[in-house]
């Protein structure tokens, strides 16, 4: 993948150990982890070990989650990107999945949007990823309106972790 994404307001760019603080605001915030699991990060040792694996997915599968910043103030704003995943999800494996997560003091502001148009059009015409999928909580609004205004499907819902979820598809128009 290639080292870093500019958009009108962002810089997408892979995450660093030097983002630890802000991995750590953003994950030790109860308000974003409420369709997350409810089980925000107590120690920005468990920020400094999340940056550290998604390097390793940046190894492993050429791909993993970016770090979003603000290109005015050079500010850690959170994540967005695509994931391999290999497990299975919704009876999916060995799929590429677009998520995003703010601080939430930049909520509300377009950033998840701006971020996921780019990550799309990369994943798209550059990786030449077949579909994307994504897969937020079912009551998590903000989310699946920023799927929908991605131009994402929702395609069903089903269990998962004991949680009810929403799946969503976004096919390639490029693939054969
Ligand atoms: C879900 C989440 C990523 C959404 O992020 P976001 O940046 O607020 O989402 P959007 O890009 O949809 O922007 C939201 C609003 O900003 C508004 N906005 C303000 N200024 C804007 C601008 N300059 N350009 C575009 N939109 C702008 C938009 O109107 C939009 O509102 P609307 O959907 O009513 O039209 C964020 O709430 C979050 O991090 N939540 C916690 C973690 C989480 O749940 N992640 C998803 C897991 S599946």
């Amino acid at each position: 993948m290639k080292k870093s994404i500019e958009t009108e307001r962002l810089i997408l760019r892979e995450l660093l150990l030097s983002d630890a603080e802000g991995m750590f605001e953003l994950d030790s915030n109860p308000n974003v982890h409420l369709f997350l699991g409810k089980k925000p990060v107590k120690a920005i040792e468990e920020s400094i070990a999340q940056i550290k694996n998604i390097q390793q997915q940046y190894v492993t599968f050429g791909t993993g989650r970016w770090a979003v910043v603000l290109k005015e103030t050079n500010e850690f704003l959170g994540w967005s990107g695509i994931k391999f995943i290999t497990n299975e999800i919704n009876n999916h494996k060995d799929f590429y999945e677009i998520g995003y997560r703010f601080i939430e003091k930049h909520w509300g502001k377009g950033y998840a949007t701006e971020a996921g148009l780019a990550f799309i059009d990369y994943a798209f015409n550059n990786m030449n990823v077949e579909a994307l999928y994504a897969y937020a909580d079912e009551g998590n609004k903000n989310s699946r309106k920023a799927l929908e205004k991605l131009g994402f499907r929702y395609v069903n819902s089903f269990e998962y972790e004991d949680e009810l979820e929403v799946w969503y598809e976004l096919k390639n128009p490029n693939a054969i």
